[in-house]
């Protein structure tokens, strides 16, 4: 009987799935898995359902002989080296589409906390601070009408600009190809970077990490943006330098920003703990029940495939 090694806890779906014709184990404390770990388990088992968290390098790749498809629990795959799984034609697959909604629903709640400052709104009323309607009290700002910059318009962009539809704002938007369906959509015009940095009031980033992307916003690029913008980040961390927002946001350069991932996960720097312009998300951009559970059946489905015979479903490169 073929083995399948699912790395972290997720919905059973993907066990019940899986148990019908494979011997399953699964990591159900979450217990971390190191480098050993990972080759240990690429050499027993045929398949493995991968999270985010484990990192599959060129060495750990080239060590897992048994394993004939690593199925990632995730639209993002970053933590494969992605050069060597092409060279290699190694079978990665990825769970795109399901959690494109949710994740734009949490950039978009993102923006709203930090626009109406609703975290440091709901800590003043529960640290018993309210003494009553008061008309200047957490004044915040408005959203509807003003310029919204996306970064990286690729579906969860899509989703996010298709969300804020009634809040008719002009969007600019970045892509590594422009994308005239888009642009026709939403009225949406194509920006360099830096341009729709400077003229956007909200800017939300989608982009996948690669080596283009990481670190494509920096102070530099932080300067360049509006003193009363927002800047929302779901994406991954590491396409912010934290440190140079960290200083952004102490010297209230820019508005506000949300933040659901980071460059150290699950590491947060403590210098954002005392800020009250930030929002903080524990990296949940998809973590709605339903979203979690079709990304446990997608990624088991993949596995059914390739151990079948087949091709898989959503191979992350082409
Ligand atoms: C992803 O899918 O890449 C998210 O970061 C987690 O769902």
């Amino acid at each position: 009987m073929k083995k399948v090694y699912i790395t972290t806890d997720i919905p059973d779906i993907a066990e019940e799935l899986l148990k019908k014709q494979f011997e399953v184990v699964v990591n159900t404390d979450n217990k971390f898995l190191s480098k050993e770990d990972l080759i240990k388990i690429g050499c027993e088992y045929d398949a493995i359902l991968s999270s985010l968290t484990n990192i599959f390098d060129k060495d750990t790749l080239s060590k897992c002989t048994k394993t004939k498809i690593f199925a990632n629990y995730a639209v993002g795959f970053n933590n494969f080296d992605i050069d060597y799984i092409k060279e290699k034609n190694i079978i990665v697959t990825n769970t795109p589409g399901v959690l494109s909604d949710t994740t734009a629903e949490t950039a978009i709640s993102l923006l709203f906390a930090v626009s109406r400052r609703i975290v440091e709104a709901d800590r003043f009323v529960r640290d018993g601070n309210w003494e009553g309607f008061s008309p200047k009290l957490l004044l915040g700002k408005d959203i509807y009408n003003k310029t919204l910059g996306i970064i990286g318009a690729g579906r969860i962009g899509h989703r996010f600009a298709e969300k804020l539809r009634g809040f008719h704002m002009k969007i600019l938007y970045n892509n590594r190809n422009r994308d005239l369906c888009f642009e026709k959509s939403f009225n949406a015009e194509y920006c360099e970077i830096d341009d729709l940095l400077k003229r956007s009031d909200v800017v939300t980033i989608h982009v996948p990490l690669t080596e283009e992307t990481r670190y494509m916003i920096t102070k530099k690029e932080i300067n360049l943006m509006k003193e009363d913008s927002i800047l929302i980040n779901t994406s991954r961390g590491s396409v912010i330098k934290e440190d140079d927002l960290i200083e952004a946001l102490e010297n209230k350069r820019i508005y506000g920003a949300g933040l659901d991932v980071f460059e150290d996960e699950p590491n947060v720097n403590s210098r954002f703990f005392k800020l009250n312009n930030v929002v903080l998300l524990p990296h949940i951009g998809s973590a709605s029940k339903e979203t979690r559970e079709m990304m446990a059946s997608i990624a088991a489905k993949n596995i059914i495939r390739i151990l079948e015979g087949g091709e898989p479903i959503n191979l992350v490169y082409k």
